[in-house]
């Protein structure tokens, strides 16, 4: 007993230590689905509940598909300590994560905020982030004493409950430092001698004059030394004049480092930290010298129209030739597209030329005239994790015009629009239009289309889409022929609202139903268009959703651009491998790359550089279709670096279309094993820690057994393994992706 309290003392001295002024929301919290006013109350035996895990939606602790109310409850002590070291003793922030859908937030019984200050109802969707202020005086807040603060929560679809980043769950006093921050959000530009250097900000909306030091340490996360300190003078900042400072390092190796940047203030002495990773790229420069990438095989309905935009690096100008091109077919050999219909379904082999003053490459594909489509995952673009509902004509364009140029030539070809494009009413003969923020749909499609690219939308079978926009109930057929008349390509279909209409708790075949509904208006159209089903996994999606008519099916609720959220889902798709198949894809949602926001702001992706290696490499292995979320006319190198690796796509795009199996889990690491159509495999192998480890196969392992060349598939490199393993160093989070063949 005695030594567990010393334990437990030191263990408290030491988080008082790190971060005395920020009380920790993240342990300790219960959870009870339904509605009872009085769970608020502080005297609430909640003893009985669940345990919950802030970091996860409910519908991964046992609620699967459950919309409705929720509610979570958690002890906490606020000790005055907190109020004594701040500068400011006026008020708390309750920090608490995100919310799905809206909230009211009770301590110790009394309502201390709602709806995030926005107003409305708690059934209205405002899914987001909560910090609500509490004046210090409030009797509410009971100091030093054991205070209960209860959430009561509504979800109105999809994933529902409190779920964020460990790090968004806090208490703390509002101090000077408040509204106060780094902003690191420009890109790292790269110089010489593999030297970074960035543009960083201390910006504040405080009328507080600052004035200290900033000081900067990088650390090599693999040794934990610092390897490099630098030191302002004077920061001088206040509300709307910023202190900027341009950081610059050269690192020794290919690796991210930690950058930690602290502030000082001289008066208060309250200080302001922040730590980023720096990038590091492994994807060798394009070679001046033509290459075909992309997939070998590519799949269209008989009679349907073909748009295919051969992908090739190299300098241009690039001349294109295909031999044996059917009948009905015609290349532009200054652009590599070829369009065209085919009647008789046959697969017709091509061979691709590509040639400049450089060279020429040459490449047989398969061109399968037949009844299956999407014969290897989608590469595209969708509007959602970048631009959310905000997503309107323009972006779209400046999205495929960047397509064209910088991606297209890797194999990328699909720009899908998301929710938010769609009219309040449809027209008086029940055609869907789209809203002001798309003047000219059809044309914006031909405009996709002349780049050799092709266009995706987006509905639901509800009445109303998860944005609240129109969706595609009773006009299924109106729908799918209004698509064809404008050229599209791809349809995502949401289920969202079509839970008012499918009974409470969907049997197998009401799941279906309105994704067989679609399927049948999608065939009475005279083009192909890509269907991909978003249900969030409902049912096991994956054992249905070929049969159902699916090209591609979500497996999961949505994804955001954590750790937490990237690898619980991606770590987590070993159930539905098995039933990845050419045509027929499972989708554990879009990529969180580059700049995020879904809405009109954006931000870099919070994933760190190494998490970000393994999340292209996982999503590769799983052979899920890759939808880039990012802002595409803000592309940095190193994003642009991850999403033009053509070994890397190659994974993805393997004619054999099997997804990666999991071979290995462990809590330390993970290891996913994917057959290629060739006989070799691809191997990733994960650390899931936040210290360097040395991972490795044997080779005489069977998953290695009878493989003799190992090739580094992100540096494209072939690696010497001498010993009896193959492996190497693996950062936090990161991966290790390696080509085996015979
Ligand atoms: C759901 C989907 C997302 C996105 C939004 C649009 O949440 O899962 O991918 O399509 O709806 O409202």
């Amino acid at each position: 007993m005695m030594k567990k309290n010393l334990i437990f003392l030191v263990l408290l001295a030491l988080c008082f230590k790190a971060d005395a002024q920020n009380i920790s929301l993240v342990k300790g919290w219960k959870m009870s689905i339904g509605d009872d006013a009085g769970w608020s109350a502080p005297n609430f035996d909640d003893k009985g509940w669940q345990n919950a895990n802030i970091t996860r939606p409910w519908e991964r602790q046992g609620h699967a598909n459950y919309d409705g109310f929720g509610w979570y409850r958690l002890h906490v002590v606020i000790p005055s300590s907190i109020k004594e070291k701040a500068y400011l003793k006026d008020s708390i922030i309750i920090s608490l994560g995100s919310i799905d859908d809206n909230d009211e937030v009770y301590l110790n019984g009394k309502l201390i905020g709602k709806y995030g200050g926005r107003g409305g109802d708690i059934k209205e969707s405002k899914y987001g982030h909560r910090s609500y202020v509490v004046a210090a005086n409030n009797p509410a807040v009971q100091w030093d004493k054991d205070n209960v603060l209860a959430i009561r929560v509504y979800d109105t679809g999809g994933d529902g409950g409190v779920y964020g980043l460990a790090s968004e769950y806090n208490i703390r006093m509002s101090d000077i430092m408040e509204g106060t921050q780094f902003d690191t959000g420009k890109d790292f530009s790269y110089g010489d001698k593999n030297s970074l250097g960035k543009s960083i900000q201390l910006v504040s909306k405080n009328h507080y004059q600052y004035r200290g030091k900033l000081s900067v340490i990088v650390t090599d996360p693999e040794t934990n030394k610092i390897i490099n300190t630098q030191k302002t003078d004077t920061a001088h900042f206040t509300n709307g004049k910023p202190f900027t400072w341009w950081f610059a390092f050269a690192p020794s190796q290919k690796k991210s480092y930690l950058v930690t940047y602290t502030f000082k203030d001289t008066k208060t002495g309250v200080e302001l930290s922040q730590t980023e990773t720096t990038p590091y790229i492994l994807t060798p420069a394009v070679s001046r010298v033509p290459r075909i990438n992309g997939a070998d095989i590519f799949g269209v309905r008989p009679g349907h129209p073909v748009l295919y935009l051969i992908p090739a690096t190299g300098r241009t100008p690039l001349t294109y030739k295909a031999t044996g091109l059917p009948a009905g077919l015609k290349l532009d050999t200054k652009t590599g597209i070829i369009t065209g219909f085919v009647a008789k379904a046959a697969n017709y082999p091509l061979i691709f030329t590509v040639s400049n003053k450089f060279g020429t490459d040459t490449k047989k594909f398969t061109l399968a005239i037949g009844d299956n489509i999407g014969l290897t995952p989608a590469l595209g673009w969708n509007s959602w994790n970048a631009w959310g509902l905000s997503v309107n004509d323009e972006k779209v364009r400046i999205s495929a015009r960047e397509m064209a140029e910088r991606l297209a030539a890797h194999g990328w070809g699909y720009i899908n629009i998301d929710d938010g494009w769609e009219a309040a009413a449809r027209n008086a003969d029940g055609k869907i239009t789209p809203n002001s923020k798309f003047p000219d749909m059809r044309g914006l499609t031909d405009y996709v289309h002349s780049l050799g690219l092709r266009m995706g939308i987006y509905s639901s079978p509800g009445p109303k889409t998860c944005g609240g926009y129109l969706g595609s109930y009773q006009h299924e057929d109106d729908d799918a022929l209004t698509y064809a008349e404008w050229g599209i390509d791809y349809l995502k279909y949401d289920w969202c609202s079509y839970g008012q209409i499918a009974p409470r708790s969907p049997n197998l075949d009401e799941m279906k139903k309105p994704y067989q509904e679609m399927r049948a208006s999608l065939n009475k159209a005279n083009r192909d268009i890509l269907y991909s089903f978003c249900q969030y996994g409902m049912g096991s999606v994956w054992n249905w959703g070929a049969e159902a008519g699916g090209n591609s099916w979500r497996t999961t609720g949505d994804i955001t651009d954590t750790w937490a959220s990237m690898s619980g889902i991606g770590f987590n798709q070993d159930k539905a491998a098995p039933l990845a198949g050419p045509g027929h894809f499972n989708d554990p949602d879009m990529l969180v790359v580059g700049k995020v926001g879904w809405g009109p702001s954006l931000h870099p992706s919070r994933l760190t550089f190494d998490e970000q290696y393994s999340h292209i490499s996982l999503w590769s292995l799983l052979a899920s279709p890759l939808l880039i979320g990012c802002d595409m006319g803000n592309l940095d190198r190193f994003t642009l670096s991850l999403l033009t690796n053509d070994e890397v796509i190659a994974v993805n795009q393997d004619a054999l279309g099997k997804s990666a199996r999991q071979y290995i889990k462990n809590d330390n690491y993970q290891v996913w094993v994917k057959e290629l159509k060739d006989g070799s495999k691809a191997i990733g192998l994960f650390n899931l820690t936040d210290k360097y480890q040395t991972l490795s196969l044997a080779k005489n392992d069977p998953a290695l057994a009878g493989y003799h060349k190992f090739r580094n598939i992100w540096s494209q490199q072939p690696i010497v393994a001498a010993g009896s393993t193959v492996g190497g160093k693996v950062a936090p989070h990161g991966v290790l992706l390696i080509r085996v063949s015979k």
